[in-house]
């Protein structure tokens, strides 16, 4: 359903929660932008690796804040019709979902002048509105004035067999599903227990616990939120 009224909305919860499939669902039935923020995060933990800023489970705080003018992130439509993330200009979608990224982007999510940028930009992109973003501080911090906010969670288990499959269908085998349970378990506790924006609901969030749900009965419960939400504004 198209409509000339534009609303944003932010959709946070858990990691592999199914909340980007959702959100870009969204995005494209309503004729909406998607900005997946988490994109954003990785991409600067891959300029990090890329670049010897992260060497034993540490970042090297100090070389990166002289550093971040060097990061600019974009996203393109690519040749399959999905979103790619771009690092000054490179289509860096793949690498920035392989498990090195994964490991480290929360000591890079946590970092206050990394956000700060993170959330500058952010907001400037849903300036306009019209826009579904996900993440973790959307509703709390970096649209606290958004029409609609989501949070989504459901079990670690659940997450982390979907993460999996879906490595599996793009050919990666270099995981198991142990593996990611372990990941998926270590970015919540980080995400939730970091001093700078952690990951909680907002207060007038409404909460959608996806564990029972296909993500087919996810995508419709959204679309019946927003569009109930348009005829009675
Ligand atoms: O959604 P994701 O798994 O791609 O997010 C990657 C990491 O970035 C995750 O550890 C949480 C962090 N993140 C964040 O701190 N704030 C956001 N708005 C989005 C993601």
């Amino acid at each position: 359903m198209k409509t000339k009224k534009k609303i944003n909305v932010a959709i946070d919860g858990t990691s592999s929660s199914g909340k980007s499939t959702m959100a870009k669902a969204l995005a494209s039935y309503a004729g909406y932008t998607y900005i997946d923020t988490g994109a954003m995060y990785r991409a600067v933990t891959l300029f990090c690796l890329q670049n010897g800023l992260i060497a034993d489970g540490k970042v090297d705080v100090e070389e990166l804040e002289k550093r971040m003018g060097e990061i600019s992130i974009s996203f393109k439509i690519n040749k399959n019709g999905g979103q790619s993330t771009c690092l000054n200009g490179v289509d860096v979608e793949k690498e920035i979902r392989g498990l090195e990224v994964s490991n480290n982007v929360s000591l890079v999510a946590a970092i206050a002048f990394v956000r700060h940028e993170m959330v500058r930009q952010q907001q400037a992109m849903a300036k306009k509105k019209g826009v579904v973003m996900d993440g973790r501080d959307i509703g709390t911090t970096v649209l606290p004035d958004a029409e609609i906010k989501v949070f989504v969670t459901s079990s670690a288990l659940v997450r982390a067999q979907r993460r999996y499959a879906e490595m599996l269908a793009k050919g990666d085998t270099s995981v198991t599903l142990d593996d990611i349970v372990k990941n998926v378990e270590m970015r919540d506790h980080l995400d939730s227990t970091r001093k700078e924006s952690p990951l909680r609901q907002a207060p007038d969030a409404i909460l959608l616990d996806s564990t029972p749900l296909t993500i087919e009965g996810q995508r419709q419960w959204l679309f019946d939120l927003f569009d109930n939400y348009l005829k009675t504004h």
